[in-house]
């Protein structure tokens, strides 16, 4: 979807300062481990190309997607670095990827002939990770099909077709500290690196961990560590950067202007349902956002938004385009025009996303990344215009 939104009516603010800081921060801390910056799904929300470009300057070696579309996107924005794609259906042509440069994901000889297949017609080959399903039970080979994998990887690097660059796998519980199944995962992870190895494969990048492993199990970085949320200045669940002695910065602020300002009397329901009823004469203001930008309508009742400096509750239901804040009393200065921060950093006592995410009984990746494509998202490196 466009922007259309006027920039100045709503925008999501990117700080691009931030997000290079974020990466450069957890480059320290995995250190010598390399690190690969995961910007699908737009970058969870703060937008691809612009991060993907931050992230090399800030000195990502990889950057990760999920779709093939993602990756010749990001090849078509003049990306040549190291890139890896792993979901991809039966029906895609890999050719493209392949032609492009791109790292691809197999997990199942079907795939494996697949590749090699897109290679051969090219006359190149192909660079492939082997997914190992360790625990997570989401894509990736079962330990029982493992070895079949392996033997058909290696079967098709004897032609010349591809190469074997990684194996990987992803963790199912990196955020809760002293779960069984971490140690259980690595423990399979290493299990399928040998029998990868006995079927004559050479790998030389294991990759296990996401942003909550690279943050708290310095054990399981291996060769490469694939961060997303942390990135973008999320933590991946409430106190692992503090447990990792890491301080992220949020990378997205949402913000708008006030559409509307009025005095309703006592008594009157506000927004669809009438699920809330005005107490006393007062003033409400309206937020030009909805749940058609990704504001989750669970907020209603619920959330809160930054206002000069401090907090106003949120009113009513949200509504498709629209929702509803109360001010203060029918004295409180406020005018149409007035900025408020519906989420942000919390430097101005404004919500963060890990706010709405309580609020909302999700997590912080998704209230990011659901943010619409109506919405403008501005870029901007250096200091923000201070937005009290
Ligand atoms: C396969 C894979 N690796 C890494 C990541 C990054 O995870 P996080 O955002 O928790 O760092 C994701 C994101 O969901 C993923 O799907």
């Amino acid at each position: 979807m466009s922007p259309y939104l006027d920039p100045r009516t709503a925008s999501a603010v990117i700080d691009l300062d931030a997000f290079a800081t974020n990466i450069e921060t957890l480059r320290t801390h995995v250190a010598p481990t390399a690190v690969m910056v995961v910007v699908k799904a737009d970058a969870y929300g703060h937008g691809m190309v612009e991060c993907a470009r931050v992230a090399r300057e800030a000195g990502a070696e990889w950057l990760g997607v999920a779709t093939p579309e993602e990756a010749l996107a990001l090849r078509g924005a003049g990306d040549r670095g190291r890139l890896l794609a792993w979901l991809y259906g039966p029906d895609t042509d890999l050719g493209p990827l392949v032609a492009a440069d791109v790292d691809l994901s197999a997990q199942s000889p079907e795939q494996i002939t697949r590749v090699a297949g897109s290679a051969a017609s090219l006359d190149r080959r192909a660079r492939v990770h082997l997914k190992i399903d360790t625990g997570l039970s989401r894509n990736g080979a079962t330990a029982a099909d493992w070895p079949q994998v392996c033997a058909a990887a290696r079967h098709a690097e004897q032609l010349g077709r591809l190469e074997v660059v990684g194996i990987w796998s992803h963790l199912a519980a990196a955020d809760e500290p002293g779960a069984a199944s971490v140690a259980a995962q690595q423990q399979a992870f290493e299990a399928a690196y040998e029998i990868a190895r006995e079927a004559g494969l050479t790998p030389s990048l294991r990759h296990l961990s996401n942003s909550a492993g690279a943050l708290l199990l310095p054990q399981q970085d291996f060769d490469l560590v694939r961060v997303g949320i942390a990135a973008y200045g999320i933590d991946p669940d409430v106190g692992v950067a503090a447990l990792a002695g890491v301080r992220l910065r949020p990378v997205m602020r949402l913000r708008a202007q006030l559409a509307q300002v009025k005095v309703v009397e006592p008594g009157v329901g506000v927004s669809y349902g009438h699920t809330w009823h005005t107490e006393r004469s007062t003033l409400l203001g309206l937020v030009p956002l909805g749940y058609g930008d990704g504001i989750p309508r669970h907020a209603g009742n619920t959330g809160e938004v930054g206002r000069r400096g401090g907090r106003a509750p949120i009113r009513g239901r949200i509504c498709m385009d629209q929702f509803v804040i109360e001010l203060g009393d029918p004295s409180t200065p406020a005018e149409v025009g007035d900025e408020i921060t519906v989420f942000g950093p919390g430097d101005h006592g404004e919500p963060t996303a890990a706010d709405w995410a309580a609020w909302c009984g999700t997590i912080g990746y998704e209230i990011v990344t659901r943010i619409g494509g109506r919405v403008p998202r501005i870029y901007h490196r250096g200091e923000e215009r201070d937005h009290g």
